[in-house]
Parts: C-alpha cells; structure tokens; sequence
C-alpha cells in the first residue's frame, strides 16, 4: 500500500515545499571531529538516510564554543566551519530531502571537562538536579545579548553552507529551557520570574535568527522550533505553562513546532488525571497556526499514519531510522515487509553506525533492538535526552 497520507507533499507558508510528511528528528552521534568540524564519518551516516524523508533535521551544533555539551557534538559557532557544514547540508539534500541545521547552546548541561576547564553556564546558579551535574556559572545581561546573537550568526552560516532551514533546540533541558524552567531560572531581571519573563530568551533568539533569514536567504529558508513539554522536577516546566508558551510561539515567525517526546502519544509526565495526549492539548492550543512535528517511538507505516490521522502535519521517525536507512523508500516501494526493525551487528558498517555512537546509545538506555538479543526493559522512559 503505498497511498498513506505520510506521502503527500506539504508546502510552508513560507513557499517551501517539502516531498512528503517523514522526518528524521535530530540525532547526534557523537562523530563530530574534536573542534566541532563535521567527519567523513557523519557525512557516511547521512548520505545512507538521506533521499527518502522529506526533511533530515542534523545532530544538534552549538552556535558558541561554551555551548557545547558533549563531546563529538557538531559546531556552527565560526565562519570556519561553513565548509564543512556545506558537505554535511549536501550530503542530507541527495535526492531531495530538506536539510536541517538543528542549533543549540547546552548551558548547564555540559561540564568543565567538556569546556576543557570553563564552568558551564546558565540563566541562574543552579546544577540540574542530576547526578554529578557541575553547579553552573550565571550568565550576566551582556553575555545573554551574546548568545541570543550567536543564534543569529548560526543561522547566516547555515544559510551559507547551503541548509533549507535551522531548527532552534529549545527542548532537552538545554539552555533555551533553562530560561524557561523555573528550576534553572530564577532571575529577578528581565529574563526571569513570570512565565512570560521566562519565555523572553526564547523569543529574542527567535528574533535573531528570523532577521538572519530576512537578511541572508534567497530562497524560502524553514525556521523550527523543537520544545520539551514538560520536566519532572520541582519546581519544574508543568503542562499549563508549556500551552501557554505554545499559544505565543504559534504567533511567532517561525515555520514549524517540534514536539519533543520519548512516545508521540504519551499523557502528562506529573498530572496522572489528565487523560489527553499532551500532543493532542498542543494542537488543539496551536489550532493551526503552526504545523506540528510529532516524535516518540514511532516506527511502522501504520504508526506514522496514526500521526497524520489525528491532523498532525508531520511524524518523525528517530532510532528507527538508525535500524532502516531506507524506510520511506521501501514504504513507496510497496516493501514494507522488509523494512528492518533490528539491527544485526555485523551490518554497523553497513549501517554508518560507528562504535562510539553505539556507546552513546547504551549509555542513555535507548532501547534500540538488537537482533537476536532480548530489548533493553529499562527503555527509553529511563532517559531525560529522549523523554524530556
Ligand atoms: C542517538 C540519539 C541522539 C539524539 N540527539 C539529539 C539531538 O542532537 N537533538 C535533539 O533535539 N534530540 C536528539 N535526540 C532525540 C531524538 O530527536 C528523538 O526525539 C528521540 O530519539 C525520540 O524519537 P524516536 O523514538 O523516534 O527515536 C537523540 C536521540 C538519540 C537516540
């Protein structure tokens, strides 16, 4: 059956079109050179996924070199690294998918290690409440103005290295969030203390990264937003904040909203009454101002359509295009059947999947089947990356 609706085209605002509804959501492997520039080996593991999906959104890049968060992460914070992105923005557009450059700054979530010898920083003081998480550094008025610019200065280096859009990671407790969390943020300036003094960082890079558009792009340039929507700590991001922030990001300048979850039909993380799946409170908060990408341990053809029945504009599909390279095209193939939902582990080459990114993924308990080995029950609910 090759008439689903996850086929069909679907044309932006903005005039872009994309060729169908399948998205491969950000997803590092941690491949990146140590300076941050792309590697043969990331430009492997693309060229395999690449062609299918209607758009391909990269491993996040940080837009400064204290934003980084991990090691082999991506970078986007200098001029320098355009020429590689070019590579990375070419090899993710064969065939024609949409290439794009997820940006991000991690604030708190890094290290002094990771920063080679600099504190993490943050909107405030405070270490998320993790194990062994380094107690960051607040950021003062001057540096925020720096980094809301460096949003924009990375969206000028993807437009020139060729991508069709950024994504702006506003999700996964990094430091877009951070402002956001009234965990991390407690400032008492502007950037912090009501919910819509909270939502201001979030809004200014917006801002930022929408006049790079305005001023650099030729040709209709997407600009997402990928938002977590809720935390589990206390105080925390709660479900009521979030369609609050939801109602003013659907009257942003922004193309599209990437909601960020370990399954797509998931209920509230804190309130077990309510009974709605919170990607359904979104839309219904949305009402079609924006068009949504949903995410979360979608896999089959049936699942994905599952998403556009619902009205939902797009469906992600993250691990389990690490175990099928080529899901859309054997789905327009009428192959379903030999879609692989496993990975052999002889075919890792094969597959560009390298020995670190199969570290990365034991190490956030990803759940990825293994044929011929029992799946890992603690799954992915045990982990913040995918589930926050
Ligand atoms: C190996 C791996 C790396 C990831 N890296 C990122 C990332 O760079 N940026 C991001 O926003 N999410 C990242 N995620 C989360 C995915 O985008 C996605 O939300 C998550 O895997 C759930 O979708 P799935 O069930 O289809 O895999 C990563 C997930 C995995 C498994």
């Amino acid at each position: 059956m090759t008439n689903y609706k996850f086929l069909e085209p679907y044309t932006f605002a903005n005039g872009a079109t994309v060729k169908n509804r399948i998205v491969i959501p950000p997803m590092t492997e941690e491949s990146a050179m140590a300076d941050g520039t792309v590697s043969r080996d990331e430009l492997h593991y693309v060229s395999l996924r690449a062609g299918g999906v209607g758009m391909f959104i990269s491993p996040v890049a940080n837009v400064t070199p204290d934003g980084k968060g991990f090691e082999g992460e991506l970078s986007v914070a200098d001029d320098r690294f355009i020429p590689g992105l070019s590579k990375l923005a070419h090899a993710m557009k064969g065939h024609g998918s949409k290439a794009i450059l997820q940006i991000f700054h991690a604030g708190r979530m890094s290290s002094s290690s990771v920063l080679r010898g600099t504190q993490p920083v943050s909107a405030s003081a405070v270490a998320a409440p993790r194990e062994g998480m380094e107690t960051p550094r607040e950021l003062t008025e001057s540096e925020i103005e720096t980094i809301i610019q460096s949003f924009g200065d990375a969206t000028r280096r993807a437009i020139e290295a060729g991508f069709d859009g950024v994504e702006i990671h506003g999700a996964n407790t990094y430091l877009i969030q951070q402002f956001f969390s009234p965990n991390s943020n407690q400032r008492t300036d502007k950037w912090g203390g009501t919910v819509d003094k909270r939502m201001t960082f979030a809004l200014e890079i917006i801002k930022a990264a929408r006049k790079a558009v305005d001023d650099y792009a030729k040709s209709p340039f997407i600009l997402g937003y990928r938002i977590s929507p809720e935390e589990v700590e206390t105080p925390g991001i709660r479900l009521a904040d979030t369609l609050h922030f939801i109602d003013t990001l659907a009257d942003q300048p922004i193309d599209y909203l990437h909601i960020s979850m370990g399954n797509a039909w998931r209920t509230s993380l804190n309130d077990p009454s309510e009974q709605t799946p919170t990607i359904l409170r979104i839309k219904k908060q949305v009402n079609g101002r924006k068009p949504l990408i949903s995410v979360g341990s979608i896999k089959t053809p049936a699942e994905a359509e599952k998403v556009m029945d619902a009205g939902i504009e797009f469906a992600a599909i993250g691990r389990e295009y690490l175990c099928e390279p080529n899901w859309v095209e054997k789905v327009e193939a009428g192959l379903e059947d030999t879609i692989h939902y496993s990975i052999n582990r002889a075919e890792l080459d094969d597959l560009g999947l390298t020995p670190i990114l199969m570290t990365f993924l034991e190490g956030m308990q990803a759940n990825i089947p293994f044929e011929g080995e029992s799946e890992n029950k603690q799954g992915i609910e045990a982990s913040p990356i995918l589930n926050e």
